[in-house]
């Protein structure tokens, strides 16, 4: 396949699964287009020898800027767009302030559908066009203490599932992928909001907060059946060459294994599964 013609636009690659694809698929011969929200990012990433460019979801004037840059760079056309930039804010369901779910809902979700939307008409123009969305096992199953997350990623799923019906014919393609744990700085920003929006001594669960605590710090301790970022990497080329892509992408053995279980259980039974398992990684 001559990819040399074929650019695609990523957000989030200062760290983690954005920054490793940026790179991979600059080497596989794509155009890539890398953003990043703060510009001692944007910085790393040319020095590094890609087109990066300023991009910060909850800001709507940056996505159109962006936007406009790459289109003039490339004639008016783009090929993929890979929705990844994003964050987890931890914290009960009774404990989160509408402006911590806002927040959340503002980068998670309307920064991806502000983008999105924004290379829509290009790519519908173009007649071909990729939509690779970086959902997460949280798309299908809900974990405690991560409802705005879970929140989020259900609703870019429901967003995707329809979209990917309106753009039947048009030779467009919506993918969601959907990793479990997956090396990156995930941990450590979700520490950063958890600090941001959560009052623990005031909660019903400061107890377990302080041991999500410890996980959260505890960088080098990764969680069960963690893989690194090649493995979303894989299921990106996927979605990008295939001639039909796939719908979904499920990658590591937690999403795989969630996928079934909620397929085989009952509500109540695959409740008791979840419960299990954030109390064994919070003990
Ligand atoms: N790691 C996992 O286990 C896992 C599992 C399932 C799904 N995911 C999904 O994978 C995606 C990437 O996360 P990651 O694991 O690679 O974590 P990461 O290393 O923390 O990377 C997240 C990226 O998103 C960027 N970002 C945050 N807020 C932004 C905003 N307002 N505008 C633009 N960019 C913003 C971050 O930029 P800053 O450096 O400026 O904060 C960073 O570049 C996320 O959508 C996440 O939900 C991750």
């Amino acid at each position: 396949m001559d990819r040399s013609g074929l650019s695609i636009l990523i957000t989030g690659c200062s760290s983690g699964i954005g920054e490793h694809v940026a790179l991979a698929l600059h080497e596989r011969g794509y155009r890539v287009f890398a953003t990043a929200r703060r510009s001692e990012a944007v910085a790393r990433l040319k020095s590094r020898g890609l087109e990066a460019l300023q991009l910060d979801l909850d800001d709507p004037s940056s996505i159109r800027s962006a936007v406009q840059e790459v289109l003039s760079r490339t004639g008016g056309s783009l090929y993929a767009l890979f929705n990844n930039g994003g964050y987890g804010q931890p914290g009960a369901v009774e404990d989160l302030s509408r402006a911590a779910l806002r927040a959340q809902l503002e980068t998670n979700l309307l920064g991806w559908l502000e983008l999105t939307n924004a290379v829509i008409p290009a790519m519908r123009r173009q007649g071909r066009g990729r939509i690779i969305q970086n959902s997460s096992v949280l798309g299908f199953v809900g974990l405690r203490l991560r409802g705005a997350y879970v929140s989020s990623k259900f609703a870019v799923e429901g967003l995707s599932d329809v979209l990917r019906q309106e753009l039947h014919g048009s030779g467009v393609h919506v993918s969601l992928i959907e990793p479990g744990p997956v090396r990156s700085h995930f941990r450590a920003n979700a520490f950063l909001a958890y600090r941001r929006f959560i009052r623990p001594k005031d909660s019903h669960w400061r107890e377990t907060y302080a041991r999500a605590e410890r996980r959260l710090t505890h960088h080098e301790r990764d969680a069960p059946f963690t893989l690194g970022p090649e493995a979303v990497l894989k299921a990106v080329v996927h979605a990008l060459e295939a001639r039909w892509p796939r719908a979904r992408y499920r990658v590591t053995f937690p999403t795989h294994l969630f996928a079934v279980l909620k397929w085989l259980l009952p509500t109540w039974a695959m409740d008791a599964v979840l419960r299990a398992v954030s109390r064994g990684e919070n003990r």
